[in-house]
Formats: C-alpha cells, sequence, structure tokens
C-alpha cells in the first residue's frame, strides 16, 4: 500500500523533485562511474541520475519488493536508462552483496532513519565506496513534518507561476488529498511497528566521520525536514578512535 502511494504523493511536492535535482548536481558522476542507491525505494533518484548522467551506470537496492517492482516498471520504461540499471532486494540490516571498493558513488536517501543500525550501514557503505568516491546522505533531523514541505511547495510555486499559482496549488491539493490522506495513515502505522533514528547535527557529523567519511557539506534541505550531506572516503585511511551514536541510545565507543 505505501508503495502504491508513494509516487502519487511524493512527486506531487516541488522540494521532493528539487531534492532530485540536488542529489544528482551534488554527487555529479562523471562518465564511467558506477553508483549505488541504498534504499532506492520507487528508484525517483536511480532515474533522475541516469536520465541526466549519461555514461552512469548503477545498482538500487532495497528490501521492499513492491517498492522495487514501481522502480523496475519506471526504469524500464525508459529505453536510455533501463539498460544502465540493476535493481536487486536486499536488507540493509545485513552486510550488502558488494565488494570493497565497487562504486565511485552512493546514494542513500531517507532510510538511514528506518535501519536498525545507523553505524553498521554507514561503514557498509565505506566500505563498498572507492577511494576518492563521494556519498550523499539525506535523512531527517527529527519525525518529518508535511507542514514545513507543503510550506515550500508553495515558496517555490509563486516562484515559478506568479500569477497562476492559486490555480495550480487548488488542483493540486484536490488531486492529492486522498493520496496524502491514505499515507499519513500510513505513516501513523509504520510509526508504530519501528523505532526511528533522528540525528542532531553534532550527532550525524561524528557518526559520518567515524564510519570512514570526511566531510564536505551539510545543510538543512526540504523545507528543514531533512539534512542533506556530502561526503568523500578519503584517499588515505582515516582513524576511527572516537564516541558516535548508538543505536541504543546515547553514545558507543567505536575501537
Ligand atoms: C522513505 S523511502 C525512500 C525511498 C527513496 N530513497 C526516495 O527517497 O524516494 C525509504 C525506503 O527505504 C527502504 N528501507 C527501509 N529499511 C530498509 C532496510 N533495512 N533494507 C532495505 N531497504 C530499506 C524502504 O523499503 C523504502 O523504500
Amino acid at each position: 500500500m505505501y508503495a502504491r502511494v508513494y509516487d502519487n504523493v511524493m512527486l506531487c511536492f516541488l522540494p521532493y523533485h528539487q531534492l532530485l535535482y540536488t542529489v544528482t548536481e551534488k554527487l555529479n558522476p562523471q562518465a564511467g562511474w558506477h553508483v549505488l542507491d541504498a534504499g532506492c525505494g520507487t528508484g525517483n533518484f536511480l532515474h533522475h541520475l541516469l536520465h541526466y548522467r549519461p555514461g552512469v551506470t548503477a545498482v538500487g537496492i532495497d528490501y521492499a519488493d513492491a517498492m522495487l517492482h514501481r522502480a523496475a516498471v519506471k526504469i524500464n520504461n525508459n529505453k536510455d536508462v533501463g539498460k544502465d540499471v540493476v535493481l536487486q532486494e536486499t536488507n540493509l540490516n545485513y552486510s550488502i552483496p558488494f565488494k570493497e571498493e565497487e562504486f565511485q558513488g552512493v546514494i542513500c536517501v531517507n532510510v538511514l532513519y528506518a535501519v536498525d543500525n545507523p553505524v553498521f550501514l554507514l561503514k557498509e557503505l565505506s566500505r563498498v565506496l572507492q577511494r576518492g568516491g563521494r556519498l550523499v546522505l539525506v535523512t531527517p533531523p527529527f519525525q518529518p513534518r508535511i507542514g514545513p514541505v507543503f510550506r515550500e511547495h508553495v515558496l517555490l510555486l509563486k516562484e515559478r507561476k506568479p500569477f497562476l499559482w492559486p490555480f495550480s496549488l487548488a488542483g493540486r491539493i484536490l488531486c492529492l488529498a486522498p493520496w496524502l490522506f491514505i499515507f499519513l495513515i500510513l505513516n501513523i502505522f509504520i510509526k508504530k511497528q519501528q523505532s526511528f533514528h533522528f540525528f542532531k547535527r553534532e550527532e550525524l557529523l561524528s557518526l559520518v566521520k567515524n564510519c570512514g567519511f570526511e566531510l564536505v557539506s551539510l545543510e538543512k534541505v526540504y523545507g528543514g525536514q531533512d539534512w542533506f550531506l556530502e561526503a568523500v572516503k578519503p584517499a588515505a585511511k582515516v582513524e576511527t578512535v572516537e564516541s558516535v551514536y548508538s543505536p541504543e541510545g546515547g553514545v558507543a565507543c567505536l575501537r
């Protein structure tokens, strides 16, 4: 059900479209790069990335076959993109089935908060990323709310359609309302089933550093509902002996 409503809701929001552009731009993959999308969902980021960056190949992994099925339909419908993507059912709570340093770029958008152990996942992403490779990580700082995203949507709409925006907004609300209602109910249900990990700025910085990455930039996007983090895996090994966020709560020491 979540897979069925996901695109109907997310693709209605201009901030989500903006996020698609920003992820591609900041990852900035070059022809010949092999990119991993960890938790690719319905494949929106893969589709965007490969459409705008020909010559890039990618693997999308997710544990929900209903999401992957939608990703496959989207990607296979686009001949330019389809041949360059492999989709694979994989649970990110376990070791991911790729060799050391297999990828030049990794993206992970709104997934880290939902896995059992964010430290484990980030270390896996670091393992499969080449030295000098780039990570783009997007994750919410707190339980995301729809209100600020909606406000940002209206601001972007006013910029794009200075005169027609009220009509465009009214039409969008009418189409979106039933899907959004189901989506919000599903989110409440999911929240009750699962515990999530939300990071403050300092926690996220220390987490990423201690999992072997060097920070490039960290900012809030998506109406303030997401951290947008760019990092690289440094050419030389970095020390990983420091306090980091632990999923059990508090701070753990990785030695
Ligand atoms: C909010 S969606 C984000 C999807 C996509 N990255 C996007 O931004 O459109 C979260 C995705 O993470 C996947 N996911 C959550 N926990 C996972 C896990 N342990 N292993 C693999 N995928 C997982 C879900 O199936 C879902 O597709």
